[in-house]
C-alpha cells in the first residue's frame, strides 16, 4: 500500500483523536476503533504515556483493539502479578508459538525455546558461563579491549576535540567483547575510523525487523515476508549475513581443534577459554539433543548469546554516562570511591576489588537500570485462562504486557522521588547493596527464565565505568537532544553525543 493510500486511511482517525479527549487520562474505548485513537495521539511520547496509564490505573489496564482484530492486551506493572507469571505460575506461561514465529532467526536457542529444550541450554549455558576457565577467559579479553581499543580511542579523540556518539562506541565496544569470548574472534569493530562491520548491521536489521514483527498484525508481516520486501527483505539478508559469519567461525574452530593446539596454546587454554570451545568439547561427552542439522545447534547458541549479550550492555553503558552528565554529584561520588583502588592493573585482584568494593558504583548502575532498563517490554500469554493476584481475568493464549520503562517510575513503588536518579536508595544502612525482588526490579527478567548474564555484564560494566571515570570527564554536547528510541531495546534514538576530556 501507498503513502497516499495510508494517509487517506489515516487522516479521519487522525481528526477523530484531536476532537475526542479521553476521560480521567485513561484510553477511551471507542466503538469500531477501540483505543486506537488514544495509542495514536500519544504515540509520540509512548513511553510517558504509559507511565501515565499504569498510575490512574493502579498499575494493570486493559488495552482494546479495534472490532473484529481480537486485540485484548492486559499491561501490567504490578509486581504482584509478575511474580504469579514468571515464578509462581511459570509452567503456564511459556515462550510460546507467537515469540517463536517472531524470533524465528534464533532458531532453537535459549532465548526461542521451552520446556526440555530450553532445560538443556538453560543447564549448559548456566555451566559454562560459571566455568573457572571461561571466568579467566572473560576478565583477560575484557581487559584487552579496555586498554587496546577503548583508552587508545578516548585518547585519541580527547586530544584531537572530536565529539563522538557514545553509544555507538560502547556498541562496538561489546560486540568485539561478545564475539571474542563467545567465539574467540574479534571483529575489531572498536577502532579509530569506526568502520561499519556488515555483522554489527545485521544484528541491528535484525532487531528492527523483529520489533516491526511486534508492531503490525502477522498477517501483514508474514505476507511481506511472502513477497520479500521492506523489512523483510532487510530481515532476510541479514540473517545470511549473520549465518556466514557465525558458521565461518565455527569451521574454524572446529579445524583448530582437530588439528590440536601448539604447546603454548596448549598452556593458555588450559587456564582460559571462550564459549564455543566448551560447547564444542562437550560434544563428544553428551548426546545433542536438538542437532540434527550438523552446526546449528552452535549457531543457534551463539547468536542467542549475540542477542542476550550485546546491546543489553551498551545500551545500559549509554544511559548510564548519559545520567552521571545531569547529575555530576553522582559522578563526583563515583570517583572518589574509586581513589580506594587501583584501576590499571590487569590480574584477578583488581577484578576481584572491582566487584566487591565498588558498592556505589553498583547502586548507580542498578539505578541506570531501574530507569532505563534494555529490555522494555516482556510479552506472556497464558496456555490456560488465569486469574491474576490483581483479580484480573485472563484467557488462554490473551496477552499480557509488562513494561519495564513504566515499572522503573511507579511512585507506589520507588517513591514520590523516582524520576530522580539517586544510586543512595539502592544502599542499606550497613552500606551494602539493598536487595530488590526480581519482580519489582524487573531489568534481568524474574523466575526460572532469569538473565545468566548478569553477573558478566556487572563485570564489564564497571570496569569500563571505573576506567572512564577515573580518567577521562565525558560532557554532553549541549544542542544534542537525548531521547529513548521505541524499539526491542531502549536505545537512544540519536545516540549520545559527547566531548571527551583527559584528567589531568
Ligand atoms: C545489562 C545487561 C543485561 C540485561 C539488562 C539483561 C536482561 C535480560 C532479560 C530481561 C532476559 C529475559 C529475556 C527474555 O526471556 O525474553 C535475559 C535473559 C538472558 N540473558 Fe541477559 N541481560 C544482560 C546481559 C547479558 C549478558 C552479558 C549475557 C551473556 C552473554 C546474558 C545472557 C542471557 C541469557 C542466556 C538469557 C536467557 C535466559 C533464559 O531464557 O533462560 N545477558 N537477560
Amino acid at each position: 500500500m501507498g503513502y497516499f493510500d495510508i494517509s487517506i486511511l489515516l487522516f479521519p482517525l487522525v481528526i477523530f483523536c484531536y476532537f475526542f479527549h479521553d476521560k480521567n487520562g485513561l484510553p477511551t474505548n471507542w466503538p469500531f476503533f477501540g483505543m486506537i485513537p488514544a495509542l495514536l495521539k500519544n504515540i509520540h511520547r509512548i513511553h510517558t504515556y504509559f507511565i501515565e496509564v499504569m498510575e490512574k490505573s493502579h498499575m494493570t489496564f486493559v488495552f482494546e483493539g479495534p472490532w473484529f482484530t481480537n486485540m485484548h492486551i492486559l499491561a501490567t506493572v504490578d509486581p504482584a502479578n509478575i511474580h504469579h507469571v514468571m515464578s509462581k505460575n511459570f509452567g503456564n506461561y511459556p515462550k510460546g508459538s507467537k515469540f517463536n514465529e517472531i524470533f524465528d532467526v534464533l532458531g532453537d536457542g535459549i532465548f526461542n525455546t521451552d520446556s526440555t529444550v530450553w532445560q538443556y541450554h538453560r543447564k549448559m549455558a548456566q555451566s559454562f558461563l560459571s566455568n573457572p576457565k571461561f571466568h579467566q577467559f572473560l576478565i583477560k579479553k575484557t581487559w584487552d579491549k579496555v586498554e587496546n581499543g577503548l583508552i587508545p580511542i578516548l585518547d585519541h579523540v580527547s586530544k584531537h576535540a572530536i565529539e563522538i556518539d557514545l553509544q555507538d562506541l560502547f556498541a562496538r565496544f561489546t560486540f568485539d567483547t561478545i564475539c571474542t569470548i563467545v567465539m574467540d574472534h574479534d571483529p575489531i569493530s572498536l577502532s579509530i575510523d569506526f568502520p561499519s562491520v556488515p555483522a554489527i548491521k545485521a544484528l541491528d536489521d535484525t532487531e528492527e525487523a523483529i520489533f516491526y514483527r511486534h508492531v503490525v498484525p502477522t498477517c501483514v508481516w508474514k505476507f511481506l515476508r511472502w513477497l520479500d520486501v521492506g523489512e523483510e527483505n532487510k530481515h532476510r539478508k541479514a540473517w545470511q549475513i549473520l549465518d556466514t559469519f557465525i558458521y565461518k567461525y565455527i569451521a574454524m574452530k572446529r579445524e583448530e581443534l582437530s588439528n590440536g593446539r601448539t604447546p603454548k596454546n596448549k598452556e593458555d587454554t588450559e587456564l582460559s577459554t571462550d564459549l564455543l570451545t566448551l560447547y564444542i568439547e562437550q560434544e563428544q561427552n553428551q548426546k545433542v539433543l536438538v542437532d540434527s542439522q550438523g552446526d546449528k545447534f552452535l549457531r543457534d547458541t551463539i547468536l542467542n548469546f549475540f542477542i542476550a549479550g550485546r546491546d543489553t550492555t551498551s545500551a545500559t553503558l549509554s544511559w548510564f554516562f548519559y545520567l552521571l552528565s545531569t547529575n555530576p554529584q553522582v559522578n563526583s561520588k563515583i570517583k572518589k570511591e574509586l581513589d580506594n583502588i587501583n584501576v590499571l592493573m590487569n590480574n584477578e585482584k583488581y577484578f576481584r576489588e572491582v566487584n566487591s568494593k565498588l558498592v556505589y558504583l553498583h547502586a548507580a548502575l542498578c539505578e541506570a537500570l531501574r530507569l532505563y532498563p534494555p529490555v522494555v517490554f516482556q510479552a506472556k500469554s497464558p496456555i490456560e485462562s488465569d486469574m491474576l493476584p490483581s483479580g484480573h481475568h485472563v484467557d488462554r493464549n490473551s496477552q499480557i504486557i509488562f513494561n519495564l520503562y513504566a515499572m522503573g517510575r511507579m511512585k507506589s513503588l520507588w517513591g514520590e522521588d523516582c524520576y530522580e536518579f539517586k544510586p543512595e536508595r539502592w544502599i542499606s544502612e550497613q552500606g551494602k547493596i539493598r536487595h530488590e525482588p526480581s519482580y519489582k526490579f524487573l531489568a534481568f527478567n524474574a523466575g526460572p527464565r532469569t538473565c545468566l548474564g548478569k553477573d558478566m555484564a556487572f563485570t564489564q560494566m564497571k570496569l569500563v565505568a571505573a576506567t572512564i571515570i577515573q580518567n577521562y570527564v565525558i560532557e554532553a554536547v549541549e544542542e544534542h537532544h537525548v531521547v529513548p528510541s521505541i524499539s526491542i531495546i531502549l536505545h537512544m534514538k540519536y545516540g549520545f553525543k559527547v566531548r571527551v576530556l583527559r584528567c589531568q
